[in-house]
């Protein structure tokens, strides 16, 4: 846990922007796989982590602001549950760490809630994701689950999204340690992958790296050569001589703060001359992204420069063609980057996803486009120090989407359809890094980790 004061501190500021009534969390529980007792890991609730710091299941806690009362609910582990996991601190010690006064049993929180009720008093709750907290709410607020998220507090979404967006200087510090285990995951890759094994023999290496530090993945890691599945599950390909591999996995630091970082790189150690040729767009495109990051200017110009300038790449190698600036306006490099250019990071990897994107990357005047491609962009809003986002263009060649937009004639002024044909089989590749907006621009978290094509390929024609 950080410092008590920073959780003092937290709690304060939320109750001076509610002003009033009541604020319930539901901290996560464990969840079974297959029996009760053989639970997926646990993973506490990240705005539970932030306002209370404590990384235990079965939690709830409230905030009276009117009555001045913070309690947490909870039970000590019996005797009987320690014989099987051994002795564990109990709940008065994690409550003088978090800077509580009160604690109670778990079934006291329904009795607080009711009195809350029978007074008509406000009760401020967050979008629940988990289904067992949102059966819980059927008998906290009498509210079936399927309604639940009807009633959220706008108000209580607004007041931790303002304070989660900023980062403090402890959180990245936390961002930057999920970082070192994460260079040092990708590095192994790197080094590891050759011709004739399978991707999920490098994915083990990564997890086990991860899990040797006591650390677990941010994320389930994207390995494959099949990059142009953007979020592809499974590793179960065969790398090969010309295969390029996207890599994109990062690791929660100790107390759960995200890193997420993508490289791609030649299976063989080589870029083909059309890999390289597609790599050093993208490369020029990212490193120009990162340049134009500062605060007060919105992410979403900068996603649509990294657009464009993809876009001008591909034209020069023939595959867009016409006025880059009115085929990046029109949608058209979308076929080849149908996803934003990043998100903001913290204690999610997609920080705050449960809240609404549209709460953390967009405002009341910069909203969401609805047209394909930039409607996927995640964080569009102007840029205030202490941001951490990231910034990962990618270029693909999907063939479901080539051949729907061809046999469409979609964008035939400004894609070249029959040279797409010799890149059929290419894949795709996307390049990722988490930075730091500050006062005076930005920061790349984090140990550089290898990305020049000359550092890509040394790095991955060692054979570990
Ligand atoms: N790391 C996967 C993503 O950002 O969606
Ligand atoms: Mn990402």
């Amino acid at each position: 846990m950080f410092e008590t004061n920073t959780y003092i501190e937290r709690r304060h500021r939320l109750k001076k922007d509610l002003q009033s009534g009541i604020i319930l969390f539901l901290g996560n529980d464990l969840s079974p796989m297959n029996y009760p007792d053989n639970t997926y890991p646990f993973r506490q609730d990240s705005s539970f982590l932030y306002f209370w710091g404590i990384d235990l299941p079965g939690l709830a806690a409230l905030i009276d602001i009117d009555e001045n009362r913070e309690i947490l609910f909870g039970c000590d582990p019996t005797l009987l549950e320690t014989v099987w996991t051994g002795p564990q601190p109990s709940l008065d010690h994690y409550c003088l760490k978090s800077g509580l006064k009160e604690s109670a049993a778990p079934d006291q929180l329904e009795i607080e809630l009711k009195h809350a009720l029978e007074k008509s008093r406000k009760i401020h709750f967050l979008p629940q994701y988990r289904p067992e907290n949102l059966i819980k709410f059927q008998t906290l607020l009498g509210i079936a689950p399927s309604f639940v998220n009807n009633f959220v507090s706008k108000s209580f979404i607004r007041a931790v999204v303002a304070q989660r967006s900023i980062k403090s200087r402890q959180e990245v510090e936390q961002i930057e340690s999920a970082l070192e285990i994460t260079s040092e995951m990708h590095i192994l890759a790197m080094k590891r992958s050759r011709p004739g094994i399978l991707e999920r023999e490098i994915v083990g290496a990564m997890v086990g790296l991860a899990d040797s530090s006591g650390i677990a993945p941010s994320y389930p890691f994207i390995f494959s050569v099949d990059g142009q599945i953007l979020h592809n599950p499974h590793h179960k390909n065969i790398m090969q001589t010309g295969n390029i591999v996207i890599n994109d996995s990062g690791a929660e630091s100790h107390l759960h703060y995200a890193s997420d970082i993508t490289r791609t790189f030649p299976v063989s150690g080589k870029f083909t001359q059309k890999q390289k040729e597609i790599y050093t767009v993208l490369l020029n495109a990212q490193l120009k992204a990162i340049e134009a990051i500062a605060p007060g200017v919105e992410y979403r110009d900068v996603h649509i420069s990294t657009c464009s300038q993809i876009a001008a790449g591909l034209k020069s190698l023939g595959l867009m063609k016409g006025d880059v600036n009115e085929a990046v306006a029109a949608g058209a490099h979308a076929l080849f980057m149908p996803h934003g250019l990043g998100h903001m990071m913290g204690l999610d990897v997609h920080d705050m996803e449960d809240l609404g994107e549209d709460y953390v990357g967009y405002t009341d005047t910069i909203r969401r486009s609805r047209q394909f491609g930039t409607a996927h962009l995640r964080l569009a809003r102007t840029l205030e120090p202490g941001f951490v986002l990231t910034v990962e263009p990618g270029i693909y060649f999907i063939p479901g989407l080539i051949d729907q937009w061809k046999a469409q004639g979609k964008f035939e002024n400004f894609i070249d359809y029959d040279k797409i044909e010799d890149y059929r089989d290419f894949g795709g590749i996307r390049i990722e890094d988490n930075v730091l907006v500050h006062d005076k621009g930005r920061r790349v978290l984090g140990v550089p980790i290898a990305k020049t094509v000359e550092e890509v390929e040394a790095l991955s024609s060692q054979n570990l």
